[in-house]
């Protein structure tokens, strides 16, 4: 069996006081707004695997089918000895690029949740022993201190998860990522497209509510974690285009006029009947936009490839 590190970049309780933090700044400003980072315990890293097989929830199956035809090709032009996946999750879809990376010696991936990350690690360790896993638990939004693992590097961001960050939000990952890269190195980025809006909407509204069960369990966490008396049966699920911003942004409606109360913050919270918070947007590209993004932090798009239907890109990149 070949090492498998888990590495926890914070204290255990730091998760604790950012989650606090980050309810007190969202819930008492106008509009109520939580950042979608804390969707992710061990309930909601297993919905969000179920969304993945869903018939409306496209990015997965489209991504699949890229990294299935472009894996050779990613993994001669980058000849990687470290991949570095940040946002990893099951790494299921990663795995068709670690299949393809011959050179590769280590894997680090770095995730919030310590479910998903211990379920991946096992899977993949059990399917390709011999590779050195070093996961590890860590907010890729915080600066990354990343274990010091042999070059090339290839660092991954798949699934999308760009577009659940807010366009300066963007600016900052983009620039620390860049931080993260030597000549060499590179970066591969998974950008969903702008597309007809029925098919936006579906996939993030799905007709069983798998979705809606995944967006409310930003309700469980605080309920857990903070002792809150959230009622996930009085809040709605909504998923909106934003045509001008061109993202999806998902929203929890209170269907009544309540007060919630958040013990761990002494926090009292009214809500207004129709209120609506926002949980999560997810922004969808196009090439030009991709491009731009990663020039300004110092980042040349050397490869863009596309599903068949030209739903979901991929991008490589290179720093300048
Ligand atoms: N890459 C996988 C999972 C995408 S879902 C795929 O393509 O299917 C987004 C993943 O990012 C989740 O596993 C979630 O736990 C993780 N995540 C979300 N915000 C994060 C943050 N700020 N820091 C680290 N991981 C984060
Ligand atoms: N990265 C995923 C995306 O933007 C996250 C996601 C999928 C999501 N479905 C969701 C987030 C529903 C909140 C609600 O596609």
């Amino acid at each position: 069996m070949s090492p498998f590190l888990l590495t926890r970049t914070l204290p255990e309780d730091a998760t604790g006081a950012a989650l606090r933090a980050d309810v007190l700044h969202g819930l008492t400003r106008a509009p109520k707004a939580l950042p979608p980072k804390w969707f992710y315990d061990a309930r909601g890293s297993a919905l969000f695997e179920e969304i993945t097989t869903l018939p409306e929830y496209y990015p997965t199956r489209a991504e699949r089918e890229i990294l299935v035809a472009r894996a050779a090709e990613i993994a001669g032009i980058t000849g990687a000895h470290t991949l570095i996946e940040l946002g990893s999750g099951s790494s299921e879809k990663t795995r068709h690029l670690i299949d393809a990376m011959a050179s590769l010696h280590t894997y680090v991936p770095v995730d919030v949740s310590e479910s998903a990350l211990t379920g991946a690690a096992n899977t993949l360790l059990a399917h390709r022993p011999g590779l050195d896993v070093h996961a590890l638990i860590a907010d890729f939004t915080r600066g990354l201190a990343l274990p010091g693992t042999p070059g090339p590097r290839l660092v991954a961001f798949l699934g999308g998860t760009l577009g659940n960050l807010l366009p300066a939000e963007r600016a900052a990952f983009l620039s620390s990522v860049r931080g993260l890269l030597s000549p060499g190195d590179a970066l591969l980025l998974g950008t969903d497209l702008v597309k007809d809006e029925s098919v936006l909407v579906s996939a993030y509204d799905d007709a069983t509510g798998v979705t809606a069960s995944f967006n409310k369990n930003v309700l469980s966490v605080m309920n857990r974690e903070l002792e809150a008396d959230f009622d996930p049966d009085t809040f709605d699920h909504v998923a909106v285009w934003d045509r001008d911003h061109e993202w999806i942004e998902m929203r929890l409606r209170s269907t009544a006029a309540q007060t919630v109360k958040i013990p761990a913050l002494g926090l009292a919270v009214d809500f207004a009947a129709g209120e609506e918070m926002r949980t999560e947007v997810s922004a969808k590209f196009r090439k030009e936009g991709v491009k731009a993004e990663l020039a300004a932090q110092g980042l040349d798009l050397t490869h863009w490839w596309t599903d068949e239907r030209g739903r979901f890109a991929l991008s490589l990149s290179t720093p300048v």
